[in-house]
């Protein structure tokens, strides 16, 4: 999707992808990441996400990365945070304590940027993403966060039903984006309750990417 189609969702309040609730998924598999205490998770394409707040009252730490800059400045109202911000490449840095959203483009976020990543959480955005995409992202999401391990959520559905976002990531491809760099691990898988917006029956997957040891 071009930069344009979600500054329009985001204005027009087209925003049916946000949760009014924490992510069940987040809250059950976070624990697969055997993350330590203060470990810093990187959320892409984070939006206004509630999960933020709640990784931040878990004691983890928080960098993000998203398009919008109004989705970030309705993160920080919501969160009750007034953020320092400032200038980063193409991007703007969005920072208080413990947490670092970046505000433009994912593509023009470097390793360096990022800093320090334990672990990778994408909710709705490899699927958010059309299949040419796909590919680009989950190459520079792996730099970015130099193969953290990850908990990605994906769905599976008739492609030839619904349009996307959010599209159908069939497994195949997640162990084709994947597999070269992590162990690729089957967390819960099963269907969708309610179909997804309403009206298209599809799988939702959870699944943990450990990193391979190198070398
Ligand atoms: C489907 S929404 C998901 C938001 C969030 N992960 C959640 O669970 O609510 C995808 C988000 O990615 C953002 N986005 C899309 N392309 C992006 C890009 N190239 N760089 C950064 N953010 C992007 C959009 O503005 C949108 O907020």
């Amino acid at each position: 999707m071009e930069p344009d189609f979600w500054h329009q969702r985001w204005h027009n309040n087209q925003i049916g992808f946000h949760e009014s609730a924490v992510n069940p998924s987040l809250v059950t598999h976070l624990p697969s990441l055997e993350l330590a205490g203060g470990s810093r998770v990187f959320v892409p394409l984070c939006g206004k996400t509630l999960d933020i707040g709640w990784l931040l009252s878990q004691g983890y730490s928080v960098v993000g990365a998203e398009l919008s800059q109004l989705a970030v400045e309705q993160l920080f109202t919501d969160l009750g945070i007034e953020p320092g911000i400032t200038e980063a490449g193409r991007l703007s840095r969005y920072h208080a304590r413990g947490i670092d959203i970046f505000v433009g483009d994912i593509f023009d976020l470097t390793p360096k940027m990022v800093g320090q990543v334990d672990a990778v959480y994408d909710r709705a955005a490899l699927v958010a993403l059309p299949e040419p995409m796909r590919k680009q992202y989950t190459a520079h999401l792996s730099a970015i966060s130099r193969v953290a391990p990850q908990l990605l959520i994906t769905f599976e559905y008739d492609q030839q039903l619904m349009n996307g976002p959010p599209f159908s990531v069939p497994n195949n491809e997640v162990h084709s984006h994947y597999d070269d760099h992590y162990r690729v691990v089957s967390l819960s898988s099963g269907p969708l309750v309610g179909g997804l917006k309403g009206k298209t029956a599809a799988i939702a997957n959870v699944w943990l990417l450990k990193s391979r040891p190198q070398g």
